[in-house]
């Protein structure tokens, strides 16, 4: 499977070299990160996204802040305040602070180096658990762009449908344009183009109508973060999928490593929701498309209710209608 060579980071010659996420698919090009506060700049402009590669993102981070000669504490603050919905970065900075108190620069880069490939194992795993819950020539939807650019290789729930798809029981995939950053449209049609994984793109305003005249089997998508009752945050738009899944007798899956369960939070409801930009609404790929002036609101996640998930995957295994006591077997 190609994704296995599709990274969205390298350590280069002591530099982190982004892949500009901002660009593809039109564009091939690499952002060269020196510091960590650079690291902190490409989260934050949404050069490199989607939650374990952001947090994987933040722990070459503190590698750079260590090569300066910054705390790790600081630098951790820094990078954490790129974007609030993903815990996974925060997961990622508090992990490898814990794993190298000295803060040696040596050291911090092996840690980087190994939650980075680790984030790859914990793909394939829970990869092979979620495409077993598929029926033969299925027709599953997905939404943004879970894949191996989003993560440290392979991918959440597109790592379920690339699985699928080499055991030869996906028929075709419908993946959602995802506005206004066109996750979809841009990286997840990319990456499965590049696999022959058949798909066909679906607006976002389409979604209940190719539900009611597609009928797929699942909808399956990632996570940003977890509540300890399996409520889920994942992009602007899961919400109404699961809503309408429900309406259509389709599945709901949700596919995330362990470390997105925020233990601390009890429910959604203490989940942070980044809200971005009205030019993100009014203006598409810099061209203004709104009347001068136009208000916007642009929440970039929403969170989907655990009674509206189907079954929650992780490298751990699958949980069947997921509740705070099925999670808890998850727990430490
Ligand atoms: O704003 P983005 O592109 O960072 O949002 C990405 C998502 O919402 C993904 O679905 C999520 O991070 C899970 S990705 C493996």
């Amino acid at each position: 499977m190609a994704s296995e060579l599709l990274t969205p980071l390298r350590w280069v010659d002591n530099q982190l070299l982004v892949l500009d996420q901002r660009l593809l698919p039109l564009q091939t090009q690499w952002l060269h990160c020196r510091g960590h506060a650079e690291v902190a700049d490409a989260i934050a402009v949404m050069a490199v996204r989607g939650a374990p590669a952001i947090g994987l993102a933040g722990a070459y981070g503190l590698a750079l802040a260590a090569r300066e000669g910054v705390s790790l504490r600081q630098a951790a603050r820094t990078l954490a305040a790129a974007r609030p919905t993903a815990v996974h970065l925060q997961w990622a900075l508090d992990a490898l602070q814990a794993a190298v108190p000295s803060g040696e620069p040596s050291a911090v880069l092996a840690e980087a180096q190994r939650l980075h490939a680790e984030d790859a194992g914990l793909n394939l795993a829970m990869a092979r658990h979620g495409a077993a819950l598929l029926p033969a020539d299925c027709r599953v939807m997905t939404h943004c762009n879970t894949g191996a650019l989003a993560t440290g290789g392979w991918g959440t729930a597109l790592g379920v449908i690339r699985v699928a798809h080499a055991t030869g029981r996906l028929r075709e995939v419908l993946a959602g344009e995802t506005r206004p950053w066109l996750q979809g449209a841009r990286l997840t049609a990319w990456e499965l183009q590049q696999e022959g994984i058949p798909f066909r793109l679906v607006a976002d305003g389409a979604m209940a109508w190719a539900m009611h005249s597609l009928r797929p089997d699942w909808v399956i998508v990632g996570a940003d973060r977890i509540a300890a009752n399996g409520d889920t945050a994942n992009k602007i738009g899961t919400y109404s999928l699961a809503t309408l899944a429900r309406a259509h007798g389709v599945k709901m899956m949700v596919v995330a490593p362990v470390a997105t369960i925020d233990w601390s939070l009890e429910d959604g409801r203490g989940i942070p929701i980044e809200e971005r930009g009205a030019d993100e609404l009014t203006r598409v790929q810099g061209r203004s498309v709104a009347p001068q002036g136009a208000q916007a609101w642009n929440p970039v996640f929403d969170v989907t209710p655990a009674h509206l998930i189907d079954a929650i995957v992780s490298e751990k295994g699958v949980l069947l209608g997921p509740d705070r006591v099925k999670l808890e077997a998850w727990k430490g």
